[in-house]
């Protein structure tokens, strides 16, 4: 039976309970909700290498562009204090926004190279938010480690540049994406799909894991499927893609084998 789960808003209590523990390493997954297998798989790393694990979960507004999927984003609070308790959190965090924007976003974090190309470019200013937000939490968290999964790899590389920059004193840690059956990474935005919709996303995911062939050969392969590409590029030993399936936006990547470098 787990162990039950502290669940904690204000910046206080957060670090009330974790002084509580009083363990030496500190696990932090910091996530916006709507967990599923892939965050799962984040927080029993964190539980395997800390003594206390806590996750965030924060719907930063300041990530969206868009209004409209700020609002259409899930909120499933208690089926993810569930999924939690069972992968072995010690605290779950629901972070106020009036404490976490006391500066009413005044206060941001601009990168200016990897943040503007791929994501940064289809969405501008989600990086800005991004990294402004994970620069709070990491201060007032102060984790031995903190764990982001490899599907948003452009966010993993631009936070361990935060990290780096900033001299904050965490390991940022990747992890490995956590895929269905059928290959399709996992999302909260796979929720929003059609059956339809779906079986489209696992084509597509499987299209792109077929690394050894040209990004035009690539491209020749989706046009065939129904779905629009937002981008699709080679960059650093890296295939990155972005897509909308039935209005969804997914992204995915990995990695290219020697030869396929550009
Ligand atoms: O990857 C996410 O869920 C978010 O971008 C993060 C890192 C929790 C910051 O809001």
């Amino acid at each position: 039976m787990a162990a039950k789960i502290r669940i904690v808003e204000s910046i206080a209590e957060l670090r009330a309970a974790i002084d509580s523990k009083g363990s030496p390493s500190v696990g932090f997954v910091p996530t916006m909700g709507a967990l599923h297998v892939g965050h799962a798989s984040l927080v029993e790393r964190a539980r395997a290498e800390n003594g206390t694990v806590i996750v965030s979960v924060f719907v930063n507004p300041t990530q969206f562009n868009d209004p409209q999927d700020l609002e259409r984003y899930p909120r499933t609070r208690e089926a993810d204090i569930i999924l939690l308790e069972k992968s072995g959190a010690d605290i779950v965090w629901f972070p106020r926004y009036d404490e976490i924007y006391a500066d009413k976003y005044r206060y941001q974090i601009h990168e200016n190279e990897l943040s503007l190309v791929l994501c940064g470019k289809s969405r501008p200013g989600h990086f800005t938010g991004m990294l402004t937000v994970v620069l709070k939490l990491l201060q007032i968290v102060r984790a031995t480690k903190t764990y982001f999964g490899e599907k948003d790899y452009q966010q993993l590389e631009l936070v361990r540049g935060l990290a780096t920059t900033f001299f904050v004193a965490t390991e940022i840690v990747g992890c490995a994406i956590s895929r269905d059956d059928q290959g399709l990474a996992l999302s909260s935005r796979n929720a929003r799909l059609g059956p339809a919709g779906l079986e489209t996303a696992r084509a597509f995911a499987k299209e792109l894991a077929v690394t050894s062939r040209s990004l035009e050969d690539l491209r020749i392969s989706l046009a065939k499927l129904p779905l629009e590409i937002d981008y699709l590029e080679d960059r650093s030993g890296r295939r990155y893609a972005a897509i909308f399936v039935e209005g969804v936006r997914l992204i995915d990547n990995c990695e290219l084998k020697k030869e396929n470098h550009s």
